[in-house]
């Protein structure tokens, strides 16, 4: 792909076919793809969730290439319904911060249900978000339910939630990958998100996605993954 092609604005295609271009990319022989598969395997595995951050700087432009890595992710239609707020300002984390522990402060009080907080219990999580100030950069994610053509009309998107998880997936990856720790946040409900951040009204908040090094005294809940076992079927 020639640069200019790759710095080509994209623009929605509705009802119009794309015009098909070759791709050939090399096939990697089976020796590396094994060794790559281990590898990568290995490496996930070593990732989890943090909610101690030290308040250490991180390079930007990882978290950037992360975001780019996570918006080549595919999408219904490839309609790409997403847009990742890189929030680093220290009073606009303070206004999330605040706003997102009175929605938790209701929440743990009773709003999400018996069953609800039975499940969040094992990992201690309570009312009180530290990593939301703590961590450096705040990467929230907002799922477009539709977009505005410009005449104004209204164009539903497809399997949104599925696209924006997958991207979401992808970005975790990403930053962990390069060395970055995460934290995916889902306060509920999240409607402050797009009043802080002043977004439009097609976009809805998906989570909030503390990113830093963990802390020197970091805990992790000490979790079991299913085996693959557990988690695959071979037909
Ligand atoms: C969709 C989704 C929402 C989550 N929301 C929260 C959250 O609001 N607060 C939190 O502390 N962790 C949250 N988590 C993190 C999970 O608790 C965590 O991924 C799980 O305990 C497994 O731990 P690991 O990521 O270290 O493997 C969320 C994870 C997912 C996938």
């Amino acid at each position: 792909m020639s640069e200019t092609e790759q710095q080509q604005e994209w623009t929605p295609i509705h009802g119009e076919p794309y015009r098909s271009v070759p791709y050939r990319p090399a096939r990697m022989p089976e020796a590396e793809s094994l060794a790559h598969a281990a590898e990568l395997r290995e490496r996930m595995r070593e990732r989890r969730t943090v909610r101690q951050f030290a308040p250490d700087p991180v390079p930007a432009q990882v978290v950037r290439d992360a975001i780019a890595c996570a918006a080549t992710a595919p999408s219904g239609a490839h309609q790409q319904p997403w847009t990742f707020v890189l929030v680093q300002d220290p009073e606009v984390r303070r206004r999330i911060r605040e706003a997102a522990e009175h929605e938790e402060r209701v929440s743990y009080d009773g709003r999400l249900g018996e069953e609800w907080l039975a499940a969040l219990r094992p990992l201690g999580t309570d009312e009180v978000k530290p990593h939301l100030t703590d961590a450096p950069a705040l990467i929230v994610v907002f799922q477009q339910r539709y977009w505005l053509g410009e005449d104004g009309t209204k164009h539903k998107h497809y399997y949104v939630d599925e696209s924006v998880g997958i991207a979401v997936g992808m970005l975790l990856s990403a930053l962990h990958l390069s060395g970055l720790a995460a934290l995916i946040h889902t306060p509920s409900p999240m409607r402050f998100l797009s009043q802080v951040l002043g977004r439009p009204e097609n976009e809805k908040a998906f989570a909030v996605i503390p990113v830093g090094y963990p802390a020197p005294d970091c805990q992790v809940p000490d979790l079991v993954r299913k085996s693959l076992d557990q988690v695959l079927v071979e037909v």
